[in-house]
């Protein structure tokens, strides 16, 4: 089968779902891992900061990746519930969901909740036009002076709950794409996909929450 013919079916688009979200989920833990510098200080997160910078065409080779996924996750996200949609043209006349958990029926709206948080994110730290004090120099005081507002804190604690339940769904279902799954391993699988999105959810979150509580501060 070619690979446009595998795409145009279900599989080859939770394939492709499955492939981009592991490319995502990649970078939210590399970008948890680096971002939690900033309980080591100011001059160890710059310094982390500046290197990233200083990779040049490494980096842009890397952001083009991290946009080309996203956007494959998004267009395979879409076609896959309008295939769902087409094979059941009339709705249910009593719906009640036996077999989904509160996490995969609500991926959609996550999804899009997540896809605002990036929005904002980048005008807000990466290129300054939503920070009320942006330094392009200093990450670590845009960090501080960031969350010291607190609507915005609170915003992207409330973003960083939203993407927690959609990586414990994805993570759960990228295990069932690559063919890791098995009734004896069912209650393992779900309890790891659990405590990965946990990590990342109480990691993420742990940095707003340090600024306001004053831990991390200039
Ligand atoms: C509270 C959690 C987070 C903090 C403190 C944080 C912090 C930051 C900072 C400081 C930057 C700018 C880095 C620099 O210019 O050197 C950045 C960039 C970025 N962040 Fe986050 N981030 C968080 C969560 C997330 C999440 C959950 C995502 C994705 C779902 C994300 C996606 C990005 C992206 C795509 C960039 C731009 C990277 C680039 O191309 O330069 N961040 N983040």
């Amino acid at each position: 089968m070619s690979a446009i013919a595998l795409y145009r079916s279900a599989v080859g688009k939770k394939a492709a779902m499955a492939a981009s979200g592991l490319v995502l989920f990649g970078f939210v833990l590399l970008h948890l891992l680096g971002n939690l510098q900033v309980f080591l200080g100011a001059d160890k997160l710059n310094a982390y900061s500046r290197f990233l910078h200083s990779l040049g065409g490494l980096l842009w080779a890397a952001r083009l990746i991290l946009l080309g996924a996203v956007l494959v996750h998004i267009v395979a996200a879409y076609q896959v519930a309008a295939m769902q949609r087409a094979a059941r043209p009339i709705g249910y006349a009593r719906r009640q969901n036996l077999a989904s958990t509160y996490a995969s029926r609500t991926m959609k709206y996550g999804g899009v909740v997540i896809l605002l948080f990036i929005v904002y994110h980048l005008l807000h730290f990466t290129f300054g036009n939503a920070h009320p004090a942006f330094n392009p120099d200093d990450v670590y005081a845009n960090v501080v002076t960031g969350f010291r507002v607190v609507p915005v804190a609170l915003f992207y604690i409330a973003a960083q709950l939203a993407l927690g339940l959609h990586l414990r769904h994805g993570v759960w279902s990228l295990f069932q794409s690559a063919g890791i799954h098995g009734v004896r391993l069912e209650g393992q699988l779900k309890l790891g996909a659990a405590a990965f999105a946990a990590f990342v959810t109480l990691g993420n979150i742990s940095i707003p929450v340090a600024v306001l509580a004053g831990l991390v501060h200039l």
